[in-house]
């Protein structure tokens, strides 16, 4: 009797977790249709490192000013490219640019989105960034001075684009870097998007696990009120003394990583590269030096100089700076040897200048190559893509070499 008790308890328990069982995996998931799916963020893979090919190339995109899509007109296209022009054309380039050059990581240098003409911010940011999210590529944006036109404030908007798919892209650090090991609190930086990344050597190499380049991403700010007069955002100094600490903490780093003596790298090798919205104001000088690119548009930088040259000059490792706000100007320049350099409007519905194509730009970090295996930063080049029917390539040149740095 208790035995065959037993056994009818057993089939029945067996029963009822088979019913259970069939109902979460054939219906569970008809059972909450409609509503969103619980879906966490997609990573990339990290550290960010060189290619088994010694490069890390760089896509610049600037200025998508990306409104509601497919209802959002093109600005300053020629009269017949006119109809049926929206948003979507800048989709397209951005698609047509991963799909032409392949990077290995993507920036996005503000005025992603067109705040007034975007009726929901978080909806326009995820249709601008769709393409690279789509690619699975590591990508990181800052914020332009359009940005938090929409519905969302700047906080919000770096908050939304740290959690998007692939995304880098960070708020504000979270500790001191002057200091690693005390892991304090970073004390009190302006802005939103002010965030270092490193980019490790090449798999194999000995270099491996250390990271050879570095990349500094600063908020530049929207607008402000100085002295009663409307100004564009300047760098502030609370960003620069991170950015300083960054550069010197990397450096303290790598003299106590005591691994191995070839880590040591003098700074010299250690290239950094610096990507902001508003340009500065001694990119004004660059009108008169030689240039590789165009000048076409007034300089729209701040009324104030907070010193953003003059620290990348004490600091030595900034190569290069990579700018975007003045559409009409893709042009590098060299200012006390760091070379300063706009990508060039890459956005349908931002202001720029019919049959001049939209554009967008290359960086491309190589190694050197060692007698078995890959070695630090050799040379740093760059080049513009048009989005013309070829894709032409123009304006290719050398930003860094360590054998004429040294
Ligand atoms: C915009 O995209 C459409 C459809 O893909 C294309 O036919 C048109 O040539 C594009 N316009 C411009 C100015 O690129
Ligand atoms: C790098 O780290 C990996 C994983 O920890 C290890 O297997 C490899 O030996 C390291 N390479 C170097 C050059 O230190
Ligand atoms: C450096 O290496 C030596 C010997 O391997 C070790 O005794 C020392 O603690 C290391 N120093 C640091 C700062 O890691």
């Amino acid at each position: 009797m208790e035995a065959l008790n037993i056994r009818c308890t057993f089939l029945y328990l067996t029963f009822v977790f088979a019913i259970i069982y069939l109902l979460q995996t054939l219906i569970s998931h008809k059972l909450i249709l409609g509503r969103q799916p619980i879906t966490l963020k997609q990573n990339p893979q990290l550290p960010l490192r060189f290619s088994s090919d010694g490069i890390f190339k760089i896509l610049q995109v600037a200025d998508m000013h990306f409104g509601n899509g497919v209802v959002t007109r093109c600005r300053d296209v020629l009269p017949s490219e006119f109809d049926g022009c929206s948003d979507l054309n800048t989709t397209r380039f951005l698609r047509r640019l991963i799909d032409e050059e392949r990077p290995d990581f993507v920036a996005f240098t503000g005025d992603n989105i067109f705040g007034t003409s975007a009726a929901d911010a978080a909806e326009s940011l995820f249709e601008v960034f769709g393409p690279v999210m789509e690619s699975r590529l590591p990508w990181a944006a800052i914020l332009g001075n359009h940005d938090q036109e929409s519905t969302m404030t700047r906080e919000e908007l770096m908050t939304l684009i740290s959690l998007m798919d692939y995304s880098v892209s960070q708020i504000n650090p979270a500790e001191d870097p002057s200091s690693p090991a005390n892991a304090r609190m970073v004390v009190d930086i302006e802005g939103f998007g002010n965030y270092n990344l490193r980019v490790n050597g090449a798999p194999g190499s000995h270099l491996a696990n250390s990271s050879i380049l570095s990349l500094y991403f600063l908020d530049s700010g929207d607008r402000a009120t100085v002295n009663g007069r409307r100004t564009y955002g300047w760098i502030k100094e609370s960003q620069l003394r991170w950015v300083r600490g960054v550069s010197q903490g990397f450096e303290g780093q790598k003299r106590d990583s005591n691994q191995s003596a070839d880590l040591i790298l003098p700074p010299a090798e250690t290239p950094a590269l610096a990507f902001f919205h508003i340009p500065v104001p001694e990119v004004r000088q660059l009108y008169f030096k030689e240039i590789v690119g165009q000048f076409q548009e007034a300089v729209a930088c701040s009324a104030v100089n907070s010193g953003v040259l003059q620290t990348f000059v004490s600091m030595g490792d900034v190569k290069a700076v990579f700018m975007g706000h003045d559409h009409t100007n893709d042009f590098c320049g060299n200012l006390d040897g760091i070379w300063f350099c706009y990508g060039g409007g890459c956005g349908y519905h931002g202001y720029g200048r019919a049959g001049w194509p939209r554009r967008a730009r290359i960086i491309l970090a190589e190694l050197g190559k060692g007698e078995r295996a890959w070695m630090g930063v050799k040379r740093i080049r760059t080049w513009k893509r048009l989005d013309d029917e070829k894709m032409s390539k123009i304006d290719e040149q050398v930003l860094w070499d360590l054998n004429s740095s040294i």
